[in-house]
């Protein structure tokens, strides 16, 4: 028990007599011995903590066949300018329907004009693929949306839709574009 006493005291004197900004008992504590991030060390010959990332990191949401920001601009750009980088052949045109089956059918519908299970007010007018008269944000309407309008849209999503880049990769959306594209063609007679 006098042993505690003693330090308390001693911690008291301390602490009084001190007039500076007081004793530090324990520097480890306030100034960590291991390196701070972006602080300066002695081990690398740029001396900066901060390293660049390993090579073939890829940063989130790159990708590599499609350089549109979430913008109208951006959109309009997409639209002209980019290319599905897989060709429309039966065999991916076929995997973009079994993903726009899992995907987009509840709400697009089978064949993209509407229709499917999610019947809630939201999303009842979901428009269709084959429409050939309502204008859509190009100035088009929907059975002439190029391939980098769907992809964007399908990326970035649009109002009542949502974005679909977390669940779908990019070859994925771009077999689904195909299959909406074929889609756009489609005819009920
Ligand atoms: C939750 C319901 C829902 C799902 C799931 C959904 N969509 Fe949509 N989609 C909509 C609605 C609603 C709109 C109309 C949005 C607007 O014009 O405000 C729309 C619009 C679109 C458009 C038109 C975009 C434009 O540029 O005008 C395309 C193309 C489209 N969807 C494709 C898809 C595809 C492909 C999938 C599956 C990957 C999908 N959607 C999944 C509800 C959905």
């Amino acid at each position: 028990m006098n042993k505690i006493y003693l330090i308390a005291f001693l911690v008291l004197i301390c602490s009084c007599s001190n007039p500076g900004p007081g004793y530090e008992f324990m520097p480890n504590m306030y100034r960590s011995p291991s390196l701070e991030t972006y602080g300066q060390n002695s081990y690398f010959s740029d001396s900066l903590n901060a390293r660049k990332p390993v090579k073939g990191t890829i940063a989130r949401n790159y990708l590599s066949t499609f350089y549109y920001e979430n913008s109208l601009e951006e959109y309009i750009r997409a639209g002209n300018e980019a290319v599905n980088p897989f060709e429309g052949s039966e065999e991916n045109i076929e995997e973009g329907k079994k993903l726009y089956s899992m995907f987009c059918k509840h709400c697009h519908g089978e064949f993209g004009a509407g229709g499917g299970s999610i019947n809630h007010p939201v999303y009842s007018a979901v428009p269709h693929y084959n429409d050939g008269k309502m204008l859509r944000r190009p100035n088009v309407p929907m059975n002439q949306l190029k391939a980098g309008h769907i992809f964007h849209s399908l990326t970035y999503g649009l109002n009542a839709m949502g974005p679909h880049s977390s669940q779908l990769s990019e070859e994925e959306r771009w077999k689904i574009v195909l299959y909406v594209q074929e889609l756009q063609n489609y005819s009920a007679e």
